[in-house]
């Protein structure tokens, strides 16, 4: 009988996107899903380690399968991702009921140390240089209209609290021709929306071409019969050209949404964050795209609690927050990560002061979500319809080009098909509407 698997997933789009190649990885040579973790016979974890949260959220639930493990004893556990590069053999140490720890450079291994694993071996496979990621997997893609599509992997700016560049490694871009050749055949599989991914998508082209070529990129994917929607994520400051907001403005596919983290607001936290860009320059890039872009959404990621984070400094990013007008944020509390720059940094914010500034950051940002999604009220737009509501089975949920979520009444054969929505109400998070 087939074995079955269980994928659990930490962490961000391309971590997502890895678990899709796991999937058709495991599918081609023969496994079979399991409905949950009960009913598995191989238990993958995908890591993430950006945050300790994320990384104690992971030894929770993989210690909590001991049990599991011992009622079944024939039970494989592996663990890939960042976690499982950073941590290597030492995983093992902490957990020793997982049997295969794979990392972030080793996914085509999988198969092969299942098989070991098999044999009551247990097995760690941690490659240090990048070899999978240019491979073409078999991919199990999850949605059959809206997907993603890797550009590049790894990432070279080293911002002095960030984890991915050792996790992830050097920043390495995909071949553009092979790019197109798999949007090509996702138009001709009848996909309707793509996401382009890569830590640092404005710097695609550097490493292999010597230029960027992402706004190119944009322009021939955006030729691509078929294909309605080019989204991308995520967007460097530094590296935003202006043939990329040119691209946004001209291309029809090219949705108006830019992800652009900000980190902080301060000159000095960002200096010590090493962003390369000041308060007035990313507040000049976000006017020229309004300017050019005028109903492009722009979203950010934002940290509290930097070492040495002043009060003086948490009141530019206050600054930035009202003067950009963002349409949503990720706001985190910054969390030191071991072997990183900041983590070493003496001058570390206490507990209270960081949630304290958590807190009077969201509620602005919040209240900026709401006053950008009133403004909508009234408008007619396009969207992509999803699925159904989690909350009500009648109600269907989608998203704008702008990345919106949105609500609306309309029947189950709608999902996957674009349709247009009068916008309603408005929500911080979502909007509600009527089917026009
Ligand atoms: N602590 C808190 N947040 C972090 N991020 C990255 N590293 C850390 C860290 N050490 C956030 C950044 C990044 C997002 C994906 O996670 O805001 O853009
Ligand atoms: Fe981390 Fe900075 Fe690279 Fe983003 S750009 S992945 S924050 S090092």
């Amino acid at each position: 009988m087939n074995k079955k698997f269980f994928i659990v997933t930490y962490g961000c789009q391309m971590n997502k996107h890895d678990s899709e190649k796991i999937a058709g990885l495991l599918l081609s040579c023969g496994y079979k899903w399991a409905k949950d973790i009960n009913d598995a016979d191989i238990v993958v974890f995908n890591t993430c380690c950006v945050r300790k949260s994320a990384e104690d959220r992971l030894f929770g639930v993989v210690g909590s399968l001991k049990s599991l493990k011992e009622k079944k004893k024939e039970l494989i556990i592996a663990v890939g991702g960042c976690v499982a590069q950073k941590e290597g053999v030492n995983l093992q140490k902490i957990l020793p009921h997982v049997d295969v720890v794979f990392g972030t450079h080793n996914i085509a291994s999988l198969p092969n140390l299942i098989e070991k694993a098999k044999n009551k071996k247990v097995v760690c496979e941690i490659l240090r240089a990048p070899r999978d990621e240019l491979k073409i997997f078999p991919i199990e893609r999850k949605n059959l209209v809206r997907t993603w599509v890797s550009i590049s992997t790894g990432c070279n700016n080293f911002c002095s609290y960030c984890i991915v560049p050792y996790v992830r490694g050097r920043e390495m871009s995909r071949p553009f021709e092979d790019i197109v050749f798999e949007v090509e055949k996702l138009a001709d599989e009848g996909f309707l929306e793509i996401t382009l991914l890569g830590q640092n998508v404005n710097s695609y082209g550097r490493d292999i071409y010597n230029k960027l070529r992402f706004a190119e990129l944009l322009k021939r994917l955006n030729k691509i019969e078929g294909i309605k929607r080019i989204r991308f994520i995520s967007s460097h400051p530094r590296d935003f050209n202006n043939d990329v907001i040119l691209a946004l403005a001209e291309r029809e596919k090219v949705c108006e949404h830019v992800h652009l983290p900000i980190q902080a607001g301060s000159d000095n936290v960002l200096k010590a964050m090493g962003r390369g860009y000041t308060k007035e320059s990313y507040l000049n890039l976000v006017e020229e795209i309004y300017e050019i872009v005028p109903s492009c959404s722009i979203t950010t990621d934002i940290m509290v609690g930097f070492p040495g984070e002043k009060e003086e400094d948490f009141l530019d990013t206050l600054d930035v927050v009202k003067q950009a007008k963002f349409d949503n944020a990720f706001t985190f509390i910054y969390s030191p990560r071991e072997g990183t720059k900041a983590a070493e940094m003496k001058n570390q914010i206490t507990d209270e002061v960081k949630m304290d500034r958590f807190n009077r950051l969201l509620e602005v940002q919040n209240r900026n979500s709401l006053k950008c999604n009133l403004s909508f009220v009234g408008d007619e737009v396009e969207v992509l319809v999803e699925g159904l509501s989690k909350k009500n089975g009648d109600v269907l949920t989608g998203r704008t080009r702008t990345n919106k979520v949105i609500n609306f009444l309309g029947r189950p054969s709608l999902i996957n098909k674009l349709v247009r929505v009068k916008i309603k109400e408005a929500r911080s998070w979502s909007l509600k509407g009527e089917l026009v």
